[in-house]
Formats: structure tokens, sequence, C-alpha cells
């Protein structure tokens, strides 16, 4: 496949941010676009994201590179973006700005195809000894906002309701109802403006103290008759915590006597490979996962493997920068049996592509904030659409 033409433009993101919106034309003027999601609570190793009118610079650049070269595959595609851009973590060309093309060229690429996005994802993830059928995720809805997606009190970033099933339309239905609930109690409780929200779409008013969400989604959701359907998570983003690991553990230990939680991300530091094992053959049932410890780099996915640190990662394409590294990091992780969640970030765009995502690669879970705001909901309402093909 040919690249003909291109055009990039500034965007906004969902926090008010310049983020970039890149269109791919084919030989034949079929048209894409994609556009970039960027992170706040960041992990270290992270790719390199240039301000906007620098990778709209760069971006006329690689255009001129790629321009009538004909790509037979998306790994030649991102090779050669990786091999123009020469850095560990492509600050050169922006991981942003590679990412752009990495996508549109998977769109693009899947439409020559005449295939689905998530089945051009499907075809890239299956290996000889791996044989993945696409499947709808778990969703991992974040409802209450803290840390740096928030302005209150709460320490821990979000709190995560995680419907038991994955049929997707009662997954949802699941969702919305407790959180549209608990906006009613919030507000009940704690007054009109405890329905403000965070960054990702959860409410974000001060509580008690770092158990007390929990403790009211338990309430709300007894009331309804829901409370055996539904597990809970947490995402500590523990980078961005001032306390102590003993400390953190505690709390940790303690929460888990408290409800049916599942699924642990980042409880520690992001370079606390030992703290993660520790935790990990302390807690035998809940999902030990990282996000900022692992960045969806393969190298630190072999270091988690061999530190024995986790059994579930996140995968967040922009964390890498293209496509086929995300696939390689899935591919190791499946091998791995590790539960995996793609997940969005918290400065989203309407792009869906995550979804396609989750779903052709059989993601254990997705996480893409709550069911409301619409570049979340982008996400949520294509699952329905692939549902409903
Ligand atoms: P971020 O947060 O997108 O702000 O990095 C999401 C997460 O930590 O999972
Ligand atoms: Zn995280």
């Amino acid at each position: 496949m040919k690249i003909l033409d291109y055009n990039i433009k500034k965007i906004l993101d969902s926090r008010s941010n310049w983020t970039i919106e890149l269109e791919l034309y084919n030989e034949k003027n079929i048209g894409v676009k994609s556009s970039v999601p960027s992170g706040k609570s960041t992990g270290k190793n992270e790719v390199f994201n240039l301000d906007p009118d620098q990778a709209i610079l760069k971006a006329k650049y690689i255009f001129s590179k790629i321009k009538n070269k004909d790509f037979k595959s998306q790994q030649e595609f991102d090779h050669f973006l990786i091999s123009l851009d020469k850095t560990v973590n492509k600050s050169y060309l922006g991981g942003n700005t590679i990412l752009a093309f990495s996508y549109c060229f998977a769109k693009l690429n899947a439409y020559f195809k005449h295939i689905e996005l998530y089945d051009y994802f499907n075809n890239l993830v299956n290996l000889k000894n791996l044989k993945i059928k696409p499947k709808m995720p778990y969703l991992f809805v974040n409802v209450i906002n803290g840390g740096l997606h928030a302005g209150n009190n709460l320490k821990f970033q979000e709190y995560l309701i995680i419907p038991k099933t994955n049929d997707i339309l009662k997954a949802i239905n699941l969702a919305r109802i407790l959180y549209l609930e608990l906006g009613k109690e919030l507000k009940k409780i704690k007054g009109n403006n405890a329905i403000n929200i965070g960054d990702e779409g959860g409410y974000a008013p001060n509580f008690k103290n770092d158990f007390e969400p929990f403790e009211i989604i338990s309430k709300i959701l007894k009331k309804l008759n829901l409370d055996k359907e539904f597990y809970f998570g947490l995402d500590a983003a523990a980078n961005s915590i001032n306390l102590s690991n003993d400390k953190l553990e505690k709390f940790y230990l303690k929460l888990i006597k408290k409800i049916n939680l599942i699924y642990l991300e980042d409880p520690f530091a992001e370079e606390d490979f030992e703290q993660f094992k520790k935790l990990k053959l302390k807690l035998k049932n809940v999902y030990i996962c990282g996000d900022d410890l692992t960045t969806t780099n393969i190298n630190s996915f072999k270091k988690a493997d061999s530190e024995n640190s986790i059994n579930s990662v996140i995968i967040k394409p922009n964390q890498i920068g293209t496509i086929s590294e995300t696939i390689e990091a899935i591919q190791f992780a499946k091998q791995k049996n590790w539960w995996i969640i793609v997940s969005h970030r918290s400065g989203e765009t309407n792009d869906d592509l995550i979804a396609d995502l989750a779903y052709g690669v059989a993601a254990n879970g997705f996480k893409l904030g709550a069911p409301a705001r619409g570049e979340r909901v982008a996400k949520y309402n294509r699952l329905l659409e692939i549902a409903n093909q």
C-alpha cells in the first residue's frame, strides 16, 4: 500500500490542551483520520511527545520520506518510522507524531484489505503458537477520580467498578445505572458540588477518607440489589502518592477486607519491581497490574516477568508510540498469561481505535473512564457498534 497525501492539524483534547489529528490518503485517495491522547500521571519510560506545532513540522518530514513508498505491512511501516527517528524514546520525531502515523496506517491498511479494524488487529496479534479470537473485554469503569486527575482530597487516582459480564450491552447498562445512582447519592450526602467531575468523567468531591468512595458505592449496589454484579478495582497510581510502602500496603490489605477487590494497578512507585512482587505473593486473588511500571514497553515487561512482579498489565499504545510495538507487548503478556487491560488516557480525543484494539486482541479488560463525556462515550459506543454487527 502506498501513501499519497497527508494533512495534519491541531485539535483540542478533553482537557483543552492542543493535540494533533492526522489524515493519511492512499493511492485511491481513500483517507483516514487519527488523533493522539495524552496522559497526566505518565511513567518515566514513556515516549517523549513533541509540542503539537513541532509535531506538525516533523509530520511534514515523515511524509516526505514515506510518500509513494510501498509498505507491505504494519511492521514494515512502523519500523521505517522508528529507523527515521533513531532515538530510544522517540524524541526526535515525537512519540505523538509517530503514533498518529502508525494509527492512520492501521486504519488505511484495514480499509485496503476490506476488513474491520478489530480483525486487522486480530491478524497482527496472532502467531503460530498464539491463536486469539476477538472477544469483548470486561469494562473497567472509573466512577470516582482522585490523585492528579481531580482537585479533591483522594490520594488514589481511580476507583473502578467492573461489571461481571462481557455481554457488552449488559455491562454498559450496569455501569451507567451505578454511575447515575452514585451521582444522586453524592449530591444527597455531600451537596450539589459533589457531582463535579475529574479528568476521566468520574465524580470528584472530597471524601472523609480513601475508603469512603467504595463504601458509598457498595451501599448503593446493595440498595439496588446489584452487589453480586460487580467486582472492584483501584488504580493507585502510587508514583504520585506521598506515602511509605508500609502505609500503602496497609491500606490495600484493609481495603481487601472490605470489598471484592480483584484488581490493583500501580500499587507502588514506578521502579519498585520488588514491592510489586511482595504484594503479588501476598494477594493471590488480586490482579497486580503494571502501568507506569511497565509503560507498554517489552523490555520492562521482561523485567517485570523475571522479577515476578505482576500478573496483569496495562496496554496504552501512546506509551510506546507504534501499533507494532504495542502488539509485541501484548503477545509477550499473552504468552505469560497476564491479564491484559487496554486503556485510554486522561486527556482523550474522540478517536475510538482503542476499542477495536481491546476487542481485536481479546483484552481481558478495557479501562475507559466513566460512561459520560464524549471522548469516553466514543469508545463505549464503538463497542456497542461492534456488538451489533
Ligand atoms: P494518565 O492516567 O492517562 O493520566 O497517565 C491513566 C492511568 O494512570 O491509568
Ligand atoms: Zn494507571
